[in-house]
């Protein structure tokens, strides 16, 4: 009876697979026969009726039945594939002089670049680097620096406030007091960072730039000291000797204040759009650190003085590049960024 199940069930799987016209059919096929609930299982299971005698004779009928259809199927198989493969790229057309693409290798930011450039000078002329915090405390930023709750030069910061505590900091000045705080005298740092302000985005100004401080406190600082650190570190930045203009300025957190600017290297000074005709481009604020500010840090200024820049990276990079727009930073595109 069984014997006769297997060579009908044999007839049946070979007449399908000779239907068959493609591999995803053969492999239908196979799970019908061949599955754990297929057709050769349940034969297998039917065994159990045959008289115990005749079923090792019987299992071994089915498992040369299993073996074939093994082969079959998968030969079957094989030759369908291959098949479609083949007829796949028959219809894919390819133009072997196209160029190739090219895999773009990416690379660091022109920002990145001139703060690492301007942190290798400084650490070079005995500074250290610190960082300080992003998001800042109305404290740090502005009340320990000798701005006031009612300060009119908050004013001039254009904060970004989180909340009535907390704010996006306006300067790495925020960065002084809290390295005070936090560090035995003589104290020789530089605090790299990026600031945020809500001005108008120009071509000049934007919301968002980077600064790199400068701190020096110790028992004899000058002014003088001051002066010889920056014409130093703009010489070595720019590899060529740079002509520098003091201007008195005013600044809560240092006295005296200036800003420095730089004979313009476009034009030489003789004027042009870049330092809007006037000969000259301003690159840094800077001073003597106030007393108050000493203080707000636990530092006796009867005793110590320092003094403190802030610089503006953006604008060293604009100036060294021969770049106009201070936008093209933040763009992110990579026909600009590859060019450095
Ligand atoms: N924090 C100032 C600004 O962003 C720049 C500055 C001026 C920093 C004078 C200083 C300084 O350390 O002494 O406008």
């Amino acid at each position: 009876m069984i014997e006769k199940t297997i060579i009908a069930l044999r007839l049946e799987a070979e007449k399908e697979l000779a239907a068959c016209t493609d591999a995803s059919g053969v492999e239908a096929l196979k799970v019908k026969f061949l599955g754990k609930k297929g057709r050769i299982a349940g034969l297998m299971m039917s065994l159990k009726d045959a008289p115990k005698e005749e079923r090792p004779a019987l299992g071994m009928q089915i498992n040369e039945l299993k073996v074939a259809l093994e082969q079959q199927i998968s030969s079957t198989h094989l030759r369908f594939e291959s098949e479609e493969l083949a007829c796949r790229l028959a219809k894919e057309v390819m133009d072997v002089t196209l160029p190739g693409r090219r895999a773009h290798l990416g690379r660091e930011h022109i920002i990145t670049k001139t703060i690492n450039e301007a942190i290798d000078i400084l650490v070079g002329m005995g500074f250290s680097v610190q960082y300080g915090p992003d998001i800042e405390s109305d404290f740090y930023n502005f009340e320990a620096l000798n701005f006031s709750e009612d300060h009119p030069a908050r004013e001039m910061h254009d904060t970004y406030y989180i909340s009535k505590q907390f704010c996006l900091r306006t300067h790495t000045s925020n960065t002084q007091v809290r390295v005070m705080e936090s560090s035995t005298l003589p104290i020789r740092i530089i605090a790299p960072g990026k600031c945020f302000r809500n001005e108008d985005v120009s071509a000049r100004s934007h919301v968002q730039f980077n600064q790199v401080e400068g701190l020096y406190i110790d028992e004899e600082v000058t002014f003088a000291d001051l002066l010889q650190t920056l014409q130093e570190f703009f010489t070595q930045f720019f590899g060529q000797s740079v002509q520098l203009r003091h201007r008195p300025s005013y600044f809560p957190f240092v006295e005296p204040g200036m800003e420095v600017d730089l004979h313009c290297l476009e034009c030489g000074g003789k004027g042009c759009s870049l330092c809007k005709q006037s000969g000259w481009l301003e690159v840094a604020g800077a001073g003597m650190v106030h007393p108050e500010v000493l203080k707000s840090g636990g530092i006796d200024p009867e005793v110590h003085q320092g003094y403190a820049w802030g610089l503006g990276i953006e604008r060293l990079a604009l100036l060294r590049s021969g770049i106009k727009d201070i936008r093209l930073f933040l763009e992110n595109d990579v026909r600009f960024l590859d060019q450095f």
